[in-house]
């Protein structure tokens, strides 16, 4: 994929003020070196989020998200890289000239451009179909029966595909749209045995699905009939359409969503078209399929909390346990909305009402503890003593995860009364839990995957910062400095190279060797933009936000270079111990003292380190 151009990359970031960028989207206020506000990226009451004018960066302590101008574009607009540049140049006053011609370069640009043009067109064509022809009349006329307006027709651009075997084939033949491509991209079908092209959708409501810069990308297509099979008939996975990646309707909802800090999650096209009409326009759906990683990562970059409102039968309520859980492992905070009687939310807002939907359903949608607490009960026998104890010890592995111990107390005290038991008594069960686990987390810090330890548990780095080792410290500190001073860093490639004991940090050195190879002094910016990596951009910002001395002298470089080098040579010696431990006890006297002397090997090639 080509790229657009280093020096206009240069030329905007140098002309682009990340200040004035943040302030469009966040209120910032001067504190210091740096201006501090509310994080756009994640639900807080005290700011943690920081710019820093000096650097061109932001950077949000309570969340970990940081990086350039562009990065931040990219976060809060939800687009790619160059979209950004592109929206940033604009704003600096310089011209984009590399659009067509540089960076949509993938082989793949014209069968795209084509394809999305055929969707936009076929679209149009289905709604034409579905308002204004005698062979649309039935379809319009079931969906008024279900308490369709025109508005939301017209709003969500539903169509209806006729009952003919090619009538979109021939209105594509007639515009020279390849029929090869229309059916790769999913429009059509084709017959090996006639060597001809149909439609793929016929006689069926028609839904266009948006990808979230509201490009029309596929269709879904609802059957009339209550007999045939599959009820609704999709586009296949094109080069346009990837099921796992696109929630229905977030284009649309996407403003909604970032004002309200919330997204409401449907099971179903309809239900979110009808919530939308009922005053819920934070509203998408993943259509039917499960929740993925994916439309997790989509939801977490526009919004912060979530509520679960699929349908109150057992299928949709162990749907949402499942989609709570990949949320909350994003750090989402969710909700969910219980509907009673096993409706779901179309049936719900037809029988009482959009109001009473969105106060009482919405609004009032249960805590995620509360959830799971309840549905926890389904594995139990309650009436018996048995299953009651069972439950009651099951629900302290919800409760004890709880951060706030005013809210673990909540939820005690709301057991204590439903089950007649003493606080007190649910207290010492809870602590017990809180115990073990604990002491199994200690267990599971594993220094053998320091990828893992350095980059994905920020939540686990605010709370227990105490038992970093002493390396990782070390090596983020020399990272610091080395961002700063291009004399460090030759001193560090010298005597340190690529032996960090991160592979994260080692990467990032690896970038700024290189970088100082082609540059005399750093640009934190441009250096962030060279990176192209999301994980090494959060690290990078990260750690230019230490407070270092500005200055290292060697004494203090090499002293963290000790640290660093010696690490692994710990880490040997306590292996070893241990196997001379479990040869002794085993009775294997030689295989201890070989043992045993190679450990005496180790300490004084550790004591060399040291001089
Ligand atoms: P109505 O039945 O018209 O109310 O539509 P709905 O959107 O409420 O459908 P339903 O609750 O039955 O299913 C929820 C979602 O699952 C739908 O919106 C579809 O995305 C998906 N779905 C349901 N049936 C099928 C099917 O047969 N094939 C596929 N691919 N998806 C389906
Ligand atoms: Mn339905």
């Amino acid at each position: 994929m080509h790229k657009i151009p280093d020096d206009v990359i240069a030329a905007v970031l140098s002309r682009t003020n990340i200040v004035e960028v943040v302030s469009k989207y966040v209120h910032l206020t001067k504190q210091g070196k740096y201006l501090k506000g509310l994080c756009p990226f994640h639900s807080e009451k005290t700011p943690s989020f920081t710019v820093t004018p000096e650097k061109q960066i932001f950077y949000c302590y309570g969340c970990g998200k940081g990086g350039e101008a562009f990065k931040f574009i990219m976060e809060i607009e939800g687009i790619s890289f160059p979209e950004a540049v592109k929206l940033l140049a604009e704003d600096s006053g310089i011209p984009v000239t590399w659009e067509r011609a540089e960076y949509i370069q993938d082989e793949h640009a014209e069968e795209r451009r084509q394809l999305l043009s055929a969707h936009e067109l076929a679209a149009k064509w289905f709604h034409y179909i579905l308002m204004n022809t005698e062979q649309g009349k039935h379809a319009l006329e079931y969906l008024r029966s279900r308490g369709f307006s025109d508005k939301l027709i017209e709003a969500f651009q539903i169509g209806y595909a006729p009952q003919m075997w090619d009538a979109l084939t021939q209105f594509f033949e007639k515009r020279a749209y390849p029929l090869p491509l229309m059916e790769n991209g999913g429009l059509l079908t084709y017959q090996d045995e006639r060597d001809q092209y149909y439609d793929r959708f016929r006689d069926r409501i028609i839904f266009p699905l948006h990808d979230d810069r509201g490009q029309i990308v596929a269709f879904a297509g609802r059957s009339l009939q209550p007999d045939v099979q599959p009820k609704y008939l999709n586009t296949p996975e094109t080069l346009l359409f990837h099921k796992s990646r696109l929630l229905y309707h977030l284009h649309q909802a996407k403003s909604e969503i970032r004002k309200s800090n919330q997204v409401v999650l449907f099971e179903g096209y309809v239900d979110v078209i009808k919530a939308w009409d009922a005053g819920v326009l934070n509203g998408v759906a993943s259509m039917g399929t499960s929740l993925t990683e994916e439309h997790v990562k989509l939801i977490r970059r526009h919004a912060s909390r979530v509520v679960i409102c699929y349908d109150g039968d057992d299928a949709g309520v162990n749907a949402a346990y499942k989609s709570l859980t990949l949320l909350e492992k994003a750090g989402l905070v969710v909700n969910v909305a219980i509907l009673p009687d096993r409706m779901d939310p179309d049936e719900y807002i037809t029988r009482y009402g959009g109001d009473k939907f969105r106060l009482e359903m919405i609004q009032g949608a249960i805590s995620a503890v509360r959830f799971k607490l309840d549905y926890l009960k389904r594995g139990y026998k309650l009436s018996t003593e048995d299953g009651r104890l069972g439950y009651i010890r099951a629900t302290m592995r919800i409760i004890s995860a709880l951060p706030s111990p005013v809210e673990r107390e909540y939820y005690l005290k709301d057991l204590a009364n439903e089950y007649q038991v003493s606080i007190d008594s649910l207290k010492q069960e809870m602590f017990h839990v809180i115990e073990k686990t604990q002491k199994k987390k200690q267990d599971g810090d594993n220094i053998g995957k320091p990828w893992n330890n350095g980059m994905n548990d920020r939540r686990e780095e605010a709370t227990r910062p105490a038992l970093r080792p002493a390396y990782y410290n070390a090596e983020r500190n020399l990272l610091a400095a080395m961002l700063q001073d291009a004399s460090i860093t030759q001193f560090v490639q010298e005597r340190l190279g690529d032996a960090f004991n991160i592979d994260a940090h080692a990467a990032l050195a690896a970038f700024i060797y290189r970088y100082y190879t082609e540059h005399d002094a750093l640009e934190l910016s441009t250096f962030l933009v060279m990176l192209q990596d999301e994980e090494l951009e959060r690290l990078t910002t990260a750690i230019s936000m230490l407070e270092v001395a500005k200055v290292m002298n060697e004494r203090a470089l090499e002293d963290h270079i000790i640290q660093i080098k010696k690490a692994p040579m710990l880490l040997a010696i306590e292996h070893k111990k241990e196997q001379m431990h479990r040869a002794e006890r085993s009775g294997d006297v030689q295989r201890a003292v070989q043992i045993a002397s190679e450990i005496i090997t180790l300490e004084k090639k550790l004591k060399e380190t040291q001089q």
